[in-house]
């Protein structure tokens, strides 16, 4: 039987970590440091065509996860969004108008809590954005993250790409699949506050995205962290970079050459730490599986293909895919 518990806990009350948060021993940071001298690619989107597709295969197949710079995204424009967002979040922290404010107090008995509060809602297409659910302040958020939305559009249409021609299979392989301009993509934004016992909790736990990809901006407070060759690698603010993961759809559709990548994140002691991320998804009913041109009696599917509706449940539900 499943029991719930609620509580009433502000993050910023707690002068020690809860039991509740505190994580087994072989999973608390204090005793999974990440590893060093390794660091995470980064990648100019400057490079001559040929060796952007090789660096970015590479990064997708071997670590699923890599920095994009040189993007053609304003820095001006990701801080104002920053400000609006946080401005938005200070302003009305538990408005019911938000399509998904949450903090995770509410969780089995089995489970630990994360030490995070977000929000998120749908950016794109515009045939599912509700703008009733988007923050009505400051009034400057929605042409802002309008306007993020079409610079990231360009960016991922430019990725999908891309990842496509590393697979061999035709430009526009990976973007049909995922419903074109059917694609949804999600605005979540992660805040971490301050933590008292910061090598005890986690901020997310370990975990791959359910997404084909994220993007995701974080501020400067160190803390995201990506699972490589059996250690974890930090991987940490570079000025102006874009975070790409592969998550579980592309890691599909790529019948397994792309690896949807296992991270996790850590928490601050002294300062807030927020991210920006989002997910790019494809429409409910879109069935995803190994893409046909890549199966051969030499490489057969390694991915049974459902309906993206149909993977979403089974891994919120934990089970086998
Ligand atoms: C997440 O993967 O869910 C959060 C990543 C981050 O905050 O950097
Ligand atoms: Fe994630």
């Amino acid at each position: 039987m499943e029991i719930e518990r609620e509580q009433k806990l502000s993050f910023e009350e707690m002068k020690e970590v809860p039991p509740q948060f505190v994580r087994p021993v072989n999973e608390r940071p204090e005793n999974t440091k990440a590893v060093e001298g390794v660091s995470v690619p980064v990648i100019s989107l400057s490079l001559p065509h040929h060796l952007l597709v090789k660096q970015i295969t590479e990064a997708a197949s071997e670590w699923g996860f890599f920095l994009i710079t040189d993007h053609g995204i304003s820095p001006t424009l990701i801080q104002r969004l920053q400000q609006d967002q946080k401005e938005a979040l200070a302003n009305d922290p538990s408005a019911a108008s938000f399509q998904g404010y949450g903090t995770k107090f509410t969780k089995n008995l089995d489970q630990k809590l994360e030490w995070i509060h977000y929000f998120f809602h749908v950016m794109a297409p515009p045939s599912k954005v509700d703008y009733n659910m988007w923050p009505q302040n400051p009034p400057s958020y929605r042409q802002v993250t309008e306007e993020y939305n079409v610079e990231l559009s360009r960016v991922r249409d430019m990725m999908l790409e891309i990842l496509s021609e590393g697979l061999g299979v035709e430009r526009n392989a990976l973007k049909s699949s995922l419903g074109n301009e059917e694609m949804e993509m999600e605005m979540k934004i992660n805040v971490y506050p301050p933590c008292p016992q910061p090598e005890l909790a986690l901020g997310v736990e370990s975990h791959t995205d359910m997404s084909a990809l994220t993007f995701l901006v974080p501020n400067e407070v160190p803390g995201l962290q990506i699972w490589k060759d059996n250690n974890w690698v930090a991987a940490n603010y570079v000025e102006n970079a874009l975070f790409v993961h592969v998550g579980d759809q592309l890691e599909v559709l790529s019948n397994g050459k792309y690896k949807s990548v296992l991270h996790r994140s850590l928490v601050n002691k002294e300062r807030t730490r927020i991210s920006w991320a989002v997910f790019l998804v494809p429409p409910l009913e879109t069935v995803i599986g190994p893409l046909p041109s890549l199966l051969t009696h030499q490489s057969p599917p390694k991915f049974s293909a459902k309906t993206y509706a149909e993977f979403r449940y089974r891994k919120l539900n934990k089970l086998p895919q």
